[in-house]
């Protein structure tokens, strides 16, 4: 059982989730993720380890609400035990010394570039953190990326706070205009990282994506993640899941990634509505 000490909505349907998982926050590495499961029915669901202190064990999460399961968990309340808990998983983002380091992230990969800005950053890189949302109130973690990053750049899709546009277009302008970036990291969903990646390439920018297909054990034995990256197959769960944009098949990626949305939209009509039983109760379904 892993314990819930801390849940704030960061913006709209963006959750910041504080559990206590000592054993995770003391080998968790950047680029990392977690498989919860809410309770001991739920399915198994992937989450980026977006910060963690190993001296106090807690980890923090940032989970949007998509369907039944990421319901489940934020309908969940401080003092609530999180059932299941596995990690950190995943090969760890290499940090090193690479020169001009541009992190591009929207929805919850915002909150997954914290940990990667601090620590390109204490390994001496120039950070750029670029983060788009659709609108100035959807935007989040702006203080705390601030103090982690050289730059931190908003845009926002309706024009309402900062660049007007996505991450994708300050990494375009700022590479036609001669600025050199030796390695762009990308968080997000798989149309914004597909994207970026179009962009970089003709640049010849080295750049990393963090994919996310199903998973189902996160330990590279049921194949659910299976993605094809030059030709290679490779699992996400233990081979990922950041990847070079310009070797990943995106098509295969949206295929797999759909193949269950039916089921998934019946999953929240039928167990519709999820709600605590009682004020700090396990969250369980009606
Ligand atoms: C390595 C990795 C790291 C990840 N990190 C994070 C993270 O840090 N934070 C985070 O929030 N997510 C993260 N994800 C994504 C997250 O695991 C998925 O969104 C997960 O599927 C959520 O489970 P769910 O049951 O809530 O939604 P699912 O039931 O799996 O639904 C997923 C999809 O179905 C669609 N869908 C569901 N219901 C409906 C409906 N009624 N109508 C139309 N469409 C519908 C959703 O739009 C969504 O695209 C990560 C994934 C991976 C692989
Ligand atoms: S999730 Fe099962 S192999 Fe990756």
């Amino acid at each position: 059982m892993f314990k819930i000490l801390h849940k704030q909505e960061v913006a709209p349907n963006v959750h910041e989730i504080v559990i206590e998982a000592p054993a995770i926050a003391k080998k968790a590495q950047p680029g990392q993720f977690l498989i919860l499961m809410a309770d001991e029915k739920s399915e198994r669901v992937p989450y980026t380890l977006s910060d963690w202190d190993a001296d106090t064990g807690a980890v923090t999460l940032i989970v949007l609400e998509a369907g039944h399961s990421s319901r489940k968990l934020i309908l969940m309340e401080p003092g609530d035990q999180i059932e299941h808990v596995v990690g950190p998983l995943g090969v760890p983002l290499e940090i090193g010394h690479h020169g001009t380091v541009a992190l591009a992230a929207g929805c919850y990969g915002i909150g997954a570039i914290l940990s990667i800005a601090r620590a390109m950053r204490k390994a001496r890189n120039r950070v750029i953190a670029i983060v788009e949302a659709r609108s100035h109130y959807l935007h989040y973690y702006e203080d705390q990326l601030r103090e982690v990053s050289d730059e931190l750049i908003q845009t926002t899709i309706d024009g309402s706070e900062g660049i007007k546009g996505h991450a994708v277009d300050v990494i375009k302008k700022r590479l036609e205009d001669g600025e050199q970036l030796d390695l762009v990291v990308v968080v997000g969903c798989p149309f914004m990282m597909m994207l970026t990646g179009r962009e970089t390439e003709p640049h010849k920018v080295r750049t990393l994506v963090a994919l996310n297909p199903i998973m189902v054990d996160g330990t590279g034995m049921c194949g659910a993640c299976r993605v094809s990256v030059s030709g290679e197959m490779k699992f996400a769960c233990v081979d990922g899941p950041f990847f070079d944009a310009h070797a990943v098949d995106w098509d295969e990626l949206w295929d797999r990634k759909a193949a269950y949305s039916q089921e998934e939209i019946q999953s929240v009509e039928r167990t519709e509505p999820v709600v605590p039983l009682r004020p700090g109760s396990r969250t369980d379904t009606l």
